[in-house]
């Protein structure tokens, strides 16, 4: 079996219910459930004897020790992270303590139980850590994009402590020999998506008839990548990865802020009309956030080189597809927003803590 960790979040879940459709093989989910985990993402598993879940903190040593020697995974993947931007900037520390931290007592955890395996089970085991492309930092209007050989400058503290956790990664390779593999993934977007991130947000006030908020000009290009072809290239990096290498994936699909916002207002417009007139006219001009990098883009040739990975969906048809989920899942939006997704975790974990 396989341990993942983070996998009651966005890319977790969404992975998770992949794996197990894809790959069949049991997975140990270890989520700590913060805000941004939640089980009715995993709501189609609740009778899967294959999926079995754990509520705890990567940074608990004695949970890892226990969890390790009992379940003897085969490989690690590792989303567990504090994930949104703005959250770092209002409140770096939970940032240190998961994405450094967390990752560390992971790290140190995985390289006792390696070091005690079989010779052969040692050469096949993985730990696959999910990262991001913005710990490359920010790119001019005519750079060219980002290649895995780039050097890291990243300019937030959750860039920041991205990077740091990557950089622990390479060294536990380097160092001990555990056989690692990194992703640096661009901008997901597709169904679970906590609405905090531009796409579902957008998607939700649309929808209510509120504001929607751009930061600064609008102008800010990000690529975008369907979340379902994110977890195939990560499927693929763990089957027929290089180990000590790192990853870029990508959409190929750099878009500004604007149009993504006026793309999803004309599709909503087009599936369930406003009486009030096109959402557009609900955009609305914000302070920028502070730091902001302007533009990210991803060379993704490496995986397709030499893992023969390329995304499915275009934007046109990711996007579509999502929008349609977010239309007919407002009651999970419903219970993100009114705070009942966490009831089941105060029913289920509340008396045992
Ligand atoms: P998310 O915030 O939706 O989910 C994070 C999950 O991790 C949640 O279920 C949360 O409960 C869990 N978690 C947080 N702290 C934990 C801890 N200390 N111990 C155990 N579990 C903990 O994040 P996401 O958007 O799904 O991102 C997943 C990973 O992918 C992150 O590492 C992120 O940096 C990376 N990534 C995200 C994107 C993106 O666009 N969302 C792009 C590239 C890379
Ligand atoms: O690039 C990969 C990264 O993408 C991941 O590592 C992060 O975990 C993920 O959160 C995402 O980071 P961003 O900061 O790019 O995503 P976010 O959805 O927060 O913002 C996307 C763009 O939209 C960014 O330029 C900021 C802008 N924005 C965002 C929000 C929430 C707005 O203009 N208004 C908003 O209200």
């Amino acid at each position: 079996m396989i341990l993942v960790t983070g996998g009651a979040g966005f890319i977790g879940a969404n992975f998770v219910l992949d794996w197990l459709a894809e790959a069949g093989e049991p997975v140990v989910n270890l989520d700590k459930l913060t805000y941004a985990g939640n089980m009715e993402n995993l709501a189609a598993l609740a009778d899967d004897g294959r999926h079995i879940f754990v509520r705890g903190d990567i940074g608990d040593r004695v949970l890892l020790d226990g969890l390790l020697a009992q379940h003897q995974p085969r490989a690690i993947v590792h989303f567990a992270a504090e994930s949104h931007v703005d959250r770092s900037i209002h409140g770096p520390g939970e940032f240190i303590r998961t994405n450094i931290e967390g990752t560390f007592t992971l790290l140190e955890a995985v390289r006792a139980h390696w070091g005690g395996l079989a010779e052969a089970e040692r050469h096949d085991f993985r730990f696959l850590h999910v990262s991001t492309d913005e710990v490359y930092g920010s790119l001019g209007p005519r750079d060219a994009p980002f290649a895995e050989t780039n050097a890291y400058q990243p300019n937030s503290p959750y860039s920041a402590s991205k990077a740091a956790s990557d950089h622990l990664v390479r060294a536990y390779h380097h160092t001990y020999g555990l056989p690692t593999l990194t992703t640096n993934c661009s901008n997901n977007y597709g169904a679970y998506q906590f609405p905090e991130k531009l796409i579902p947000l957008v998607i939700a006030n649309a929808l209510a008839g509120k504001p929607l908020p751009i930061y600064g000009d609008g102008m800010n290009v990000r690529d975008w990548l369907y979340v379902g072809d994110h977890c195939a290239a990560i499927r693929a990096v763990l089957t027929r990865g290089r180990t000590g290498e790192t990853y870029n994936i990508g959409g190929w699909n750099e878009m500004p802020n604007l149009v993504i916002v006026k793309t999803i207002c004309a599709l909503l417009d087009e599936l369930r009309p406003d009486a009030a007139g096109p959402r557009e006219r609900l955009i609305a001009f914000v302070k920028d956030r502070p730091g902001h990098d302007r533009r990210y883009a991803i060379d993704a040739r490496k995986i397709e080189r030499e893992l023969g990975w390329r995304p499915t969906e275009t934007f046109e048809t990711g996007i579509r597809k999502t929008v349609r989920w977010y239309l007919e899942h407002q009651d999970w939006v419903a219970h993100v927003q009114s705070g009942a997704y966490r009831d089941w975790v105060e029913k289920n974990y509340g008396a045992r803590q």
